[in-house]
């Protein structure tokens, strides 16, 4: 197969799947247990059909696509992405990487090889957690680590639960648990993916080979002050949440600084109540993202911020909760796999550089339990999670290849 039939394969796909948006013309919204989900699942499933897999949705929303192996009980090698996206984000986000998936098991076919075991495509539900504040539901499902428990607690932006999203969608949160697989059927993962950073487009490099993926921690904080007018209230007579609560933001961003090993942390949203001009407010809410490679660098900022609020809240006599929405740690991706990779990329004369993931992936979940591996092609200008993410297919193709040479040497293994 030439490079330019697997291009206008993952082209015609990638295409197609565009639509499948809640916000067409303004990039893909494409939330877990919506009908846009829905839509881009069967599309998923007629492909891998085409392909000669055999379909199937598991209990969590994951859309399978097995490649027979001779024996079917050893572990499988699978591969996969997600098929969900962020708000307006972009059309490759998560679902190039399933294309890909499903180009291998085309790929795979066409050679007529007979892999000695299982080759797995799946597309996974819900790794973004933008509707639910969460985060690799699917992925985290299919090693056991999603209960029916778990489906209750988180709840969307107008009160829906997973529990209730997943019903009405079609799904029986009751048996999410049965979506976990036996330990021991995958034996490795592997994850293409934009790299949704600006390092390989700078640098004109075809193929990031990604090491390792940074750890994430996730805080929701609440600041609580006391409302009181904003003229009448001598400055030490007030408890203004505002005034605590920026004092510990504006630290953050530089105890990230002061660290090494790829470590950020971001404020991303800030609110303040009850958000008025002539009105100390009340409370401020805001959350944190802190990542690194290094899980000491994350630990020592989450708690550098809760010492600094305990002392700023003290000031006043106010009070402050900080709520932990994700913690996962750093993964080192199989250096097997990566030489196997290395190799694929000298061999066609691709351009390749080993590079860290500062965004989270079903291969951060994944990674922390089984080898696993990822393959980054190149951003333009870095831009994603947004609507003008755009990568060449081409690029997706020589993931794809690469890819196929990794995948074939597991399977015959
Ligand atoms: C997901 O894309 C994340 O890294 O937050
Ligand atoms: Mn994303
Ligand atoms: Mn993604």
């Amino acid at each position: 197969m030439v490079i330019e039939e697997i291009t206008g394969r993952i082209a015609r796909d990638l295409e197609h799947l565009k639509q499948f948006t809640a916000t067409p013309g303004n990039g893909c919204t494409r939330l877990p247990f919506t009908k846009e989900a829905r839509q881009a699942v069967d599309y998923l499933k007629e492909l891998m059909k085409d392909s000669g897999l055999e379909v199937s949705e598991d209990a969590a929303g994951n859309v399978i696509g097995v490649l027979k192996g001779e024996d079917p009980d050893a572990p499988c090698v699978m591969m996969g992405s997600h098929y969900d996206s962020v708000y307006n984000g972009g059309d490759y986000d998560g679902i190039a990487g399933v294309i890909c998936a499903i180009e291998v098991a085309r790929l795979l076919k066409e050679e007529g090889i007979t892999p000695k075991r299982n080759f797995v495509a799946v597309g996974f539900c819900d790794e973004e957690g933008t509707r639910f504040g969460t985060g690799y539901f699917g992925s985290g499902a299919m090693l056991g680590h999603r209960d029916v428990e778990y489906t209750k607690k988180f709840s969307d932006k107008d009160g829906v639960s997973i529990y209730d999203a997943m019903k009405e969608y079609g799904l029986d949160p009751e048996k999410v648990g049965e979506a976990a697989w036996e330990e021991g059927k995958i034996g490795s993962f592997l994850e293409a993916h934009i790299e949704q950073g600006p390092v390989l487009d700078a640098e004109n490099t075809e193929i990031g080979l990604v090491d390792c993926i940074v750890g994430i921690q996730r805080y929701m904080v609440t600041v609580n002050g006391r409302a009181d007018h904003a003229g009448t209230t001598p400055m030490d007579m007030r408890k203004d949440a505002v005034d605590a609560a920026t004092k510990v933001i504006s630290k953050i961003a530089d105890w990230a600084r002061e660290k090494a090993d790829g470590t950020v942390a971001t404020v991303g949203y800030i609110n303040t109540v009850p958000g008025g001009m002539n009105i100390v407010a009340e409370k401020v809410e805001f959350t944190v993202d802190i990542r690194s490679r290094n899980n000491d660098n994350i630990n020592d900022i989450a708690a550098r911020i809760k010492k600094a609020l305990e002392r700023e809240v003290k000031e006043f006599n106010g009070s402050f909760e900080i709520v932990n929405k994700l913690t996962i740690t750093p993964v080192e991706l199989s250096e097997e796999m990566l030489d196997i990779m290395e190799n694929g990329c000298k061999e066609r004369g691709y351009t390749y550089k080993r590079m860290l993931s500062g965004a989270g992936h079903d291969a951060l979940e994944i990674g922390q339990v089984l080898p696993t591996v990822m393959l980054f092609v190149p951003s333009k200008e870095g831009r994603s999670h947004c609507p003008v993410e755009f990568t060449k297919y081409s690029d997706f193709a020589k993931a794809a290849v690469i890819m196929q040479s990794l995948a074939k040497e597991l399977l015959l293994k």
